[in-house]
């Protein structure tokens, strides 16, 4: 992969696989829904890794708003926090779908360096259940990420844990083009 002289994409990398693995991070992203109760997915992985203080912890904080996020921490998983955001539902991309998913990865970001996280995990929020379509997702998530990192220094790498060959395939295509143009 080439290397970038944006200073917010060179500290995106990828990984492929389980995000409820990563031991070194120092917060796990979760793609929530406003409840912030629990679900299938990515969100169930994290609930059923983390234990039922997890969601002791999210009954308190009265749901979340679409492109927020909100901090907990993180039960018997092996980083310190959970960060909640939630993602937009796919309504066909004319109702401020792109918008919204590039706040949930601003504020996670800001979220995380309020909280002196240096190292964060992302899944593709709203690539699975709500339906984005994954090479769009990709675009609009690596330039909402890369330009976070660019302002929150704090924020020293994030990882995106891709579960699927096709997500991962997308991501990477999207990486490599956003770099080569940067
Ligand atoms: N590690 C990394 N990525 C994963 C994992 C895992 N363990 N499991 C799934 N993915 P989704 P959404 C990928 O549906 O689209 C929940 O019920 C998955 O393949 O988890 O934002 C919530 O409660 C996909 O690429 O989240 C909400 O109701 C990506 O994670 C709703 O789903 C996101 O898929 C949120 O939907």
């Amino acid at each position: 992969m080439p290397a970038s002289l944006d200073p917010g994409l060179s500290r995106i990398t990828l990984r492929h696989g389980d995000i409820t693995s990563d031991a070194s991070a120092d917060a796990i992203v979760n793609a929530a829904n406003r409840s912030l109760l629990g679900g299938g997915g990515v969100d169930g992985a994290i609930h059923r890794a983390a234990g039922p203080a997890l969601l002791a912890e999210c009954r308190l904080l009265g749901g979340c708003d679409t492109g927020d996020a909100k901090i907990t921490g993180a039960g018997r998983l092996p980083v310190r926090h959970v960060i909640h955001t939630v993602g937009p539902v796919w309504r066909g991309g004319g109702d401020g779908e792109p918008e919204l998913l590039a706040s949930c990865y601003v504020r996670s970001v800001e979220v995380a360096d309020a909280a002196d996280c240096a190292v964060l995990a992302f899944p593709a929020v709203s690539c699975g259940v709500y339906g984005y379509p994954l090479d769009a997702a990709a675009v609009v998530s690596l330039e909402a990420l890369a330009g976070a990192l660019t302002v929150h220094g704090g924020v020293r790498e994030a990882r995106f844990w891709l579960f699927s060959d096709t997500a991962y395939a997308a991501f990477d295509r999207a990486l490599t083009r956003l770099r080569a143009t940067r």
